[in-house]
């Protein structure tokens, strides 16, 4: 019987290519559920083309129309919680919602039992202990989609093996500035930040790669889904442990090395069609392949360190992440903050980075162990980043 599948963020990057995925095998998954922001005319072709039981849009203010350019047999679930109900539905969830929007379908999902493809990095950075504990309800399972992780994951080995792995490489192909010196680093525009040289995304993770913030919340990430040793699937390492290589081909996704000095590679030519397809399949495999390599041409595989001086917001993700509790959260809010102010050009490209560390700044240590505690950390953090932002418009 075909899996069930739920779509979160259908009308992004994520989502629109988790339906290809879909419609690629459409013996094995059948698309049950349907969620976006605010894009009507795009959820309702979704709807046509796949023909859900359920829908749901994050602006209320454009259910009626939605419901009145949609099938009636399609239900529009509404209210505060339809993002974390609709989670609850299918057999397996991708969440491809952008930013801290996403929590409560990742908490809804895992605390149902049910499999959660993960794209949505924020939710996991924000609320690692709320995380943690609902990965562990019943048949809970969280499958990462990112691609670095889903590679990660792949190369972990059995049980026993997991026990010898002493590091993780997470790969980055370094953005559109890699290589850019600090002064020309100042003036960069939005349009140049959007340029990314190998992976096609939505805007906000697009700048984030662009300021390394993208590889620093990845290595929370990794830390969260692999780090404590809480989890069949977790190897017990911290933050030293995981290092950042700049591999600018984007083929390889990252790496594991073992006590013995082995390391193994996950490889694929750069399209995220795999790691969705991979989430909905495992243990098993899709049948068909998406970004294999060919072999019989020639490729170059460079590796390079990052340089963390013209990119400052990596090292601010592992000192918040080093800090834990409600760091990673104050972190991530901070940043969805000022990307979205770079976004609107109310600030410079070379101001995101002040903006969170100035933030940062007024972290004094406040918990994450409840879903409140996170909230009101969000909430506090993009205060401040809103005023910090505020105060460099008037004075410049
Ligand atoms: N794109 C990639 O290749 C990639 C790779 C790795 C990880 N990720 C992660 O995946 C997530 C999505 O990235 P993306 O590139 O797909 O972003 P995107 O193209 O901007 O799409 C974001 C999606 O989220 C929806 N959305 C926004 N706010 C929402 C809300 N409150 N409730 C429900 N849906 C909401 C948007 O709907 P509307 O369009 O209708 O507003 C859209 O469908 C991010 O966390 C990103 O870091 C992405």
């Amino acid at each position: 019987m075909a899996k069930t599948v739920g779509i979160l963020g259908s009308t992004g990057s994520i989502g629109t290519q988790t339906i290809d995925v879909v419609h690629s095998d459409p013996d094995s998954y059948r698309v049950v559920v349907l969620a976006a922001g605010s894009n009507v005319d795009q959820l309702v072709e979704q709807v046509e083309d796949v023909r859900p039981e359920f829908v749901t849009l994050a602006d209320e203010s454009k259910l009626d129309e939605l419901a009145s350019r949609i099938d009636s047999s399609v239900k529009i679930v509404s209210g505060p919680r339809a993002l974390a109900e609709v989670a609850e539905i299918a057999d397996v969830t991708i969440n491809g919602v952008v930013g801290f929007a996403g929590l409560p379908a990742t908490l809804a999902c895992l605390q149902a039992g049910k499999r959660l493809g993960l794209a949505n990095k924020e939710s996991l950075i924000a609320a690692g202990p709320v995380a943690q504990k609902a990965r562990r309800t019943q048949g809970a399972e969280l499958i990462p989609v990112d691609s670095e992780h889903a590679a990660i994951h792949q190369c972990l080995g059995t049980a026993e093996q997991r026990r010898s792995i002493s590091r993780l490489q997470i790969t980055a192909s370094g953005g559109p500035f890699r290589g850019k010196t600090i002064e020309e680093l100042a003036n960069v525009t939005v349009a140049d930040a959007l340029n990314h040289p190998t992976w096609s995304m939505g805007p906000k993770i697009t700048v984030d790669s662009s300021t390394l913030m993208n590889k620093g919340l990845e290595v929370i990430e990794a830390h969260e889904l692999f780090g404590a040793p809480a989890q069949e699937d977790q190897v017990g390492l911290g933050f030293d442990d995981i290092d950042v290589v700049v591999h600018p081909q984007s083929i390889v996704h990252s790496m594991v090395t073992f006590t013995d000095g082995s390391t193994i590679a996950q490889l694929s030519e750069p399209t995220m069609r795999l790691p969705i397809g991979y989430a909905l399949a495992f243990p098993t495999r899709l049948p068909h392949p998406f970004g294999a390599v060919d072999w019989a041409e020639a490729h170059r595989l460079d590796f390079e360190p990052p340089d963390r001086a013209a990119f400052p917001c990596l090292e601010l993700a592992f000192e918040a992440g080093r800090l834990g509790n409600c760091a990673p959260a104050w972190l991530s809010a901070a940043n969805e903050v000022a990307v979205e102010a770079f976004l609107d050009e109310r600030i410079r490209w070379s101001e995101i980075p002040q903006v969170i560390e100035m933030v940062m700044m007024s972290y004094e240590g406040s918990r994450a162990d409840t879903l409140e505690e996170v909230l009101a950390g969000d909430a506090q953090a993009r205060r401040l980043a809103e005023s910090v932002i505020r105060e460099k418009v008037t004075t410049c």
